[in-house]
Parts: C-alpha cells; structure tokens; sequence
C-alpha cells in the first residue's frame, strides 16, 4: 500500500508511520518538520499545510491517507487534492456534546455544533467542534472513510504527561511504599485509555482493510481503582490508596483531568461521567486490541526515565503531600 501520513513527526502519526513501513508499507508523510522527524524509512516532505498539499503529491498514486489534523482548511485541501485514497481521519470523542451519558458510541450521542472555519481560539472551546467540520470533510469529499474518534491516548511518547502522571507517581510509590497514593474521585468511576501502539496498528488495520464507517477508540472502560491497581503492578508498586472524593479535592484547589495542580485522568461526576465510558463492543469487532494496562505502563515507565525532559503533568510531589495533609485535617475535624 502507498499510505500519505498527514502528520508523522509526533505521538500518535509517528507511530502510524512506523507501523506501516514496519509491514511493508511505502510510507510517505506530511509535516512543517517543526515538532519532529519522520520514522527512519519513511519519506519526508516538508510543507506547511496552511498553504495547502505540495501539488506533487496530488498525482502520486496514494492508496489511503492517515490524517491527524485539528484545521478544517487543513482537511479540506488535502481531500480535495487526494480523493481518491481511503482516507482514516483521527478525530476525539470531544466532537460529542454530551459528556455525561455512559454507554454512548457513534449514533447514539448528539454531536457538538461544526466549527468550519479556522479558529485560534483557547482549544477545549473550540476542538470538538473543528474535529466535527473535519469529519464532514472527509466522509463527503474522499472516496472511502474511516472516521475514528480517540479517548485518553497514552503510552511512551505522551506529549501531554497524563496517563505518565500515574507512571512516574507510582514508581515512586515502589521505592516509598509507606507514603500513600493520592487518588480521584470514587475507585468505581470508569475510565478508559488507548495505548497508541494498539491505536497506530488499528489506523493501518482499517487502511489496508479499506473499512468504511465511524468507530470510537478507547478500550472497554474499567474502574479507576482497577486501571491505576494495573498501573501500579506495571511499576512494581502495591501501593496503600487515599481516595478524595471531589468536594475535599476542590476545597484543596486540586484541578481535573490535566495541568497544573491536577490529578490526570480525575473527571468529575455526573457532569463528565460519559467521556471515558463509551460503548466500543463496535470497535473491537472491527479489530481494535487493546493491550493490558500493566504493559503500556510498564513501557511509559522505560520511556519515561530514557527520556530526560519528558512531560508530566498534575500535582508535584509537596502539593500532594499538602493535599494530603489537608485531607487528613478535614478528616479529623
Ligand atoms: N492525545 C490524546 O489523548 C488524543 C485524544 C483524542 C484524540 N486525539 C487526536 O489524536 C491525534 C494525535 O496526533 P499526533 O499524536 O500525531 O499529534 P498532533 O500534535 O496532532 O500532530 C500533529 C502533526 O501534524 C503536523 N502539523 C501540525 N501543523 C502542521 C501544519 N501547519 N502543516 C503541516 N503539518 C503540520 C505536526 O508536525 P509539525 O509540527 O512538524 O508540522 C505533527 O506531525 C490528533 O488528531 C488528536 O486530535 C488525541
């Protein structure tokens, strides 16, 4: 297959790249060369797609597209330059307005409103929607689609330090098991995550295969107390857990899901009680094999201490020390 990875320099369109020159595939991909380098093996073209796709690449012979882009002129340029090719364009499960329902899945929850032009705005406000307009593109324009719409994407490589918040913070926990683990929320809220490998080899599954249609791409949701117990065994600690419900998590100023002073992976309930618990009993049938938790930690843990500079984000180790100590105050009194 001639497969035009739109990206190719970072995470997710890296590992697609890679997975596809490591079966063979002739990979070509796409990126300004600002984040990043391609594969080794993969041929690079440099471009910057605000000015559209090189027209070079509109006559070669592509047979699918793999796209990561978050600009609807971004997508609409580059469909229209290669229609031809199947296209899998990475969307996220924010195109849906409703994030409180669980068991949702394609079809079954409403979408947010399209935002068809270019927006610079703060991303939360306006992602979803761009990701929507992007989506319309690709399943009007190109000749045959997937559409697939991430959660939580995590592994070695995580630009964004959440689910690697839990790896470096239970590695830790092995070496001070006395000290106990600050964790979100209820141990029974679901959650669940992709390790970007399972997802990278899924995206070159439903290229090859040609599959039409719109899945989600997260494995089943577990309890957190059950994903963060995997976590913990795939660093080598048995940690002893304080769970915090919300209201004393917000009266310590702790924030959700990412950023500074957050507990990743921490979605506050009911209002956000869907967005991990999607129904994927569609996406597993179409392929997609999630690996076991304990796995992808392990490797984040390799990843992360081979990597000086990586990024972590949530509470620094006194913060949830004084998190705890608050609580403990609270507790008492
Ligand atoms: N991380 C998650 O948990 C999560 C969850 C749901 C969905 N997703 C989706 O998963 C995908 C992640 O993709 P990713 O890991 O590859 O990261 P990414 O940050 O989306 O990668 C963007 C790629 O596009 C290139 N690029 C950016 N601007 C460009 C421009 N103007 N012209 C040409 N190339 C440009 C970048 O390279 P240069 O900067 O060098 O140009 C890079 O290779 C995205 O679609 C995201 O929306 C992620």
């Amino acid at each position: 297959m001639r497969l035009l990875v739109l990206g190719g320099t970072v995470f997710l369109s890296k590992a697609v790249a890679a997975e596809a020159l490591a079966r063979g595939h002739d990979v070509v991909a796409v990126s300004r060369g600002v984040s990043g380098t391609v594969p080794p093996g993969v041929r690079h073209v440099v471009a910057d797609r605000d000015a559209g796709l090189p027209a070079a690449l509109a006559a070669e012979p592509f047979d699918a597209v793999v796209d990561v882009a978050r600009r609807p002129s971004h997508v609409r340029t580059a469909v229209a330059a290669v229609p031809h090719a199947h296209w899998v364009f990475v969307s996220t499960i924010n195109v849906y307005a409703d994030e409180a329902t669980p068991g949702g899945r394609p079809g079954t929850l409403p979408l947010r409103a399209a935002i068809t032009e270019d927006a610079d705005g703060p991303e939360p406000a306006t992602y979803g929607g761009a990701k929507v307009a992007c989506e319309v593109i690709v399943r009007a324009g190109a000749a045959g689609s997937t559409v697939v719409r991430p959660g939580l994407v995590v592994g070695p490589g995580d630009p964004t330090g959440r689910f690697t918040y839990w790896v470096a913070r239970l590695a830790r926990a092995a070496e001070q098991p006395d000290t106990p683990v600050l964790a979100p929320g209820d141990p029974a809220d679901l959650v669940q995550v992709i390790d970007v490998r399972d997802l990278a080899a899924w995206l070159v599954d439903l290229a090859e295969a040609r599959t039409d249609g719109v899945l989600d791409a997260v494995a089943p949701p577990v309890p957190l107390g059950d994903l963060l117990a995997e976590v913990a065994a795939g660093c080598g600690a048995a940690p002893a857990w304080r769970w915090a419900p919300r209201g004393a998590l917000e009266a310590a100023g702790v924030v959700p899901w990412s950023g500074e002073r957050s507990l990743p992976l921490w979605l506050p309930r009911p209002e956000l009680g869907g967005m991990a618990a999607h129904d994927v009993t569609a996406s597993l049938a179409a392929g997609l094999r999630p690996r076991p938790v304990a796995d992808t930690a392990r490797d984040t843990l390799a990843w992360l201490r081979a990597t000086p500079g990586a990024t972590v984000t949530g509470l620094t180790a006194a913060e949830e020390a004084e998190v705890l100590r608050a609580l403990d105050g609270r507790h008492e009194g």
